[in-house]
């Protein structure tokens, strides 16, 4: 047999497939290896942070392992899990049918089933920035362009609903809107929410709405995207990982709106589904109980999340160079800091992580130009270690604008 040492090539595509929530867990292990303890402020994982997914979820799962319920189910899903998605779907205003739900391994799934049944190679979707980086990864997979529109921090990080309609051409395939919103902590007002439907709807272009979020906005759930519109062509995403905390799980269900506008893309999309066989069997058997039973948890989570995002609006913006605008949902705030000429927003979050070990990820991560230190934080820790946390931000702050 012959040997070489030549390396075998990869696909072109790969390099254009950036995550940068775990590519930069590299650096924090460099830094861990040296010694210093690492705060993990990168991934948007509340059981890492002692959270702990509701019992009787977890009890569906082990009932439906222990009943030999570990085969391949349905592509598309158990029955019983995709009529609880229906049924709670349709009680929140976005009527829909079972057969029109599938149940996909996470939001993640779904995003990329649906991307990949819509947009052909070169062709443009409309994506918010900064962005929740699975988007451009998959498009960069699918060939797909990533157009970005603008969400603007002077306005609460809404839309810029303008910019959005000047980008929509020919080859626009979808407008994403992830509302509530990672990685921003926003949630949209019916107004601006009802001017994005409006306009995906007059131009025929599906709406992908990720509500992974949805239950967790401080002030209670907010309704689907849909039940604004229920007949304009909206696809909605979510799943078990972050509202019922299970994101290990890969537990996630997508839902086609109504429109028969919609019913080529639903069967496309069931066709990829055939493809991957099923999501995860004995996950889906804790669907419906998510849906149909005890929800105190999520008081509790609410309420947890409102104290944590009050800490941090208050302790970074009395920071001198970061501003930060307060969210109103989710575990997230994306502040700015003033960075000085020439410097980017990598080097100012490498800087935070070598010298403190705080670990958040850079804006350009999420499609913010470097030079303008945006940077995100997840602030799922508990208020005295956010204190300790804040406590390093500010004095690594404040020593780097004063040696730049
Ligand atoms: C906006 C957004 N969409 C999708 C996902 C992926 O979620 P899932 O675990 O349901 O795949 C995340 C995870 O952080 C997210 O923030």
């Amino acid at each position: 047999m012959r040997t070489t040492s030549a390396a075998i090539p990869v696909a072109s595509r790969v390099a254009g497939f950036n995550y940068a929530i775990r590519n930069i867990v590299a650096e924090a292990r460099k830094v861990e290896a040296g010694g210093r303890r690492v705060r993990y402020l990168n991934i948007g994982d509340p059981i890492s942070f002692g959270f702990r997914t509701p019992p009787h979820l977890v009890e569906a799962v082990e009932r439906a392992v222990r009943d030999g319920y570990n085969g391949y189910v349905p592509s598309p899903g158990i029955p019983e899990a995709r009529e609880a998605v229906a049924g709670e779907l349709t009680g929140r205003g976005m009527p829909v049918s079972a057969d029109r739900v599938l149940i996909t391994s996470g939001t993640s799934e779904g995003i990329e089933l649906t991307l990949t049944a819509l947009a052909e190679n070169g062709d443009e979707v409309l994506i918010p920035t900064p962005t929740y980086p699975l988007y451009t990864a998959v498009l960069a997979k699918v060939g797909a362009r990533a157009v970005f529109y603008r969400t603007n921090p002077a306005r609460g990080w809404l839309p810029d609903v303008d910019h959005l309609r000047s980008l929509i051409t020919r080859t626009t395939r979808a407008l994403v809107v992830i509302d509530p919103n990672n990685p921003t902590g926003a949630n949209y007002p019916a107004d601006v929410r009802r001017a994005l439907i409006e306009l995906a709807d007059q131009h025929n272009i599906p709406l992908l709405a990720d509500e992974v979020y949805g239950d967790l906005a401080y002030d209670g759930p907010v309704p689907p995207m849909a039940s604004l519109y229920p007949d304009a062509p909206i696809i909605s995403f979510s799943s078990l990982s972050k509202a019922y905390l299970a994101p290990g799980w890969r537990a996630g269900w997508m839902a086609v709106g109504r429109t028969e506008r919609l019913d080529d893309v639903l069967v496309a999309i069931k066709k990829l589904a055939d493809g991957r066989l099923c999501s995860p069997g004995p996950m889906q058997y804790a669907i419906a109980p998510a849906l149909t039973g005890d929800r105190s948890h999520e008081d509790a989570f609410r309420a947890a999340l409102g104290e944590r995002a009050g800490i941090t609006t208050r302790r970074l913006n009395a920071i001198d160079g970061i501003t930060t605008v307060a969210p109103t949902a989710a575990f997230y705030a994306m502040p700015q800091v003033a960075l000085p000429a020439g410097v980017t927003d990598e080097e100012y979050v490498l800087g935070l992580l070598r010298a403190t070990g705080v670990l958040c990820v850079f804006g350009s991560g999420f499609g913010t130009d470097p030079r303008e230190g945006f940077f995100r934080v997840v602030f799922l820790a508990n208020p005295e270690e956010l204190s300790e946390i804040f406590d390093l931000v500010a004095g690594f702050t404040g020593e780097f604008l004063a040696r730049h």
